[in-house]
């Protein structure tokens, strides 16, 4: 594993950006698995600044997101893919049918999962993820649990993340029950992983997943068996590593 240790979120979100465009431009038709979040906006921004000079081309990427909330629709200015338009997709040339996020509004779950596992197996699997951390050692919307979720699944939210996504909501109760996300098997079968943390209350999660016990009860832990990763961050995530 690599890792950068980087001053700020500033840092962090550049340094992000560096490896995503090198992505890009070693391959313009990569695959790209996305995140939503905190984490990955400014490394967004960052992105978009750099397509507006004209050094980054999105028209062949193709993008699949690790989750999306059950029972929002696509317009509701707290979905996933809402999300991604506003702080990517609308903002460089990316072509919109080429960016997948799971359907919040589909109505079987299970066929979702398929449906979903079909695309990202039709584009070839993810040549980098991108990923930030929940405090309770979450990736996408894998939760804790006895088993390492493999598969695409639909997952009930802990009490931890509804409570960690209310500030995004008017309220608690308005935070989804449950969402889709991305399992562990596609996360590791992509061939570069890119973690980003930052701030002091991620410094306690980021210990237990990169130096503890690899447990489906922390699932980032898992990362530790991927040959590709790179954590980047700031000092207040890192000081206790
Ligand atoms: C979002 C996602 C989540 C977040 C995590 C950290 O698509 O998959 O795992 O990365 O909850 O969220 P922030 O960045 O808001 O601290």
């Amino acid at each position: 594993m690599r890792i950068y240790r980087v001053k700020d979120y500033k840092d962090m979100s550049r340094k992000a950006a560096n490896i995503i465009s090198a992505q890009i431009i070693l391959k313009p038709d990569c695959v790209l698995g996305l995140a939503t979040g905190s984490t990955p906006i400014g490394t967004y921004r960052q992105l978009v600044e750099w397509y507006n000079k004209g050094d980054l081309d999105f028209s062949e990427v193709r993008t699949v997101n690790l989750d999306e909330y059950k029972g929002l629709t696509e317009d509701n200015s707290q979905s996933y893919r809402n999300f991604m338009n506003q702080n990517l997709f609308n903002q460089v040339n990316i072509d919109k049918k080429n960016t997948y996020v799971p359907n919040g509004m589909a109505e079987d779950d299970a066929a979702e999962c398929a449906r979903y596992s079909g695309i990202i197996r039709a584009l070839g699997g993810i040549d980098l993820q991108l990923l930030g951390l929940g405090h309770n050692g979450h990736i996408g919307f894998n939760e804790p649990n006895d088993v390492f979720d493999m598969e695409v699944h639909c997952v009930a939210l802990t009490q931890s993340t509804i409570e960690a996504n209310s500030r995004l909501f008017a309220s608690a109760d308005e935070v989804p029950r449950y969402a889709y996300t991305m399992g562990m098997k596609a996360i590791m079968q992509a061939k570069k992983i890119l973690i980003a943390v930052s701030g002091e209350d991620k410094a306690e999660i980021v210990k237990k997943a990169f130096t503890g016990e690899v447990k489906p009860e922390v699932p980032v832990s898992i990362l530790q068996m991927h040959r590709d990763v790179t954590l980047i961050g700031d000092e207040a995530a890192l000081s206790q590593i």
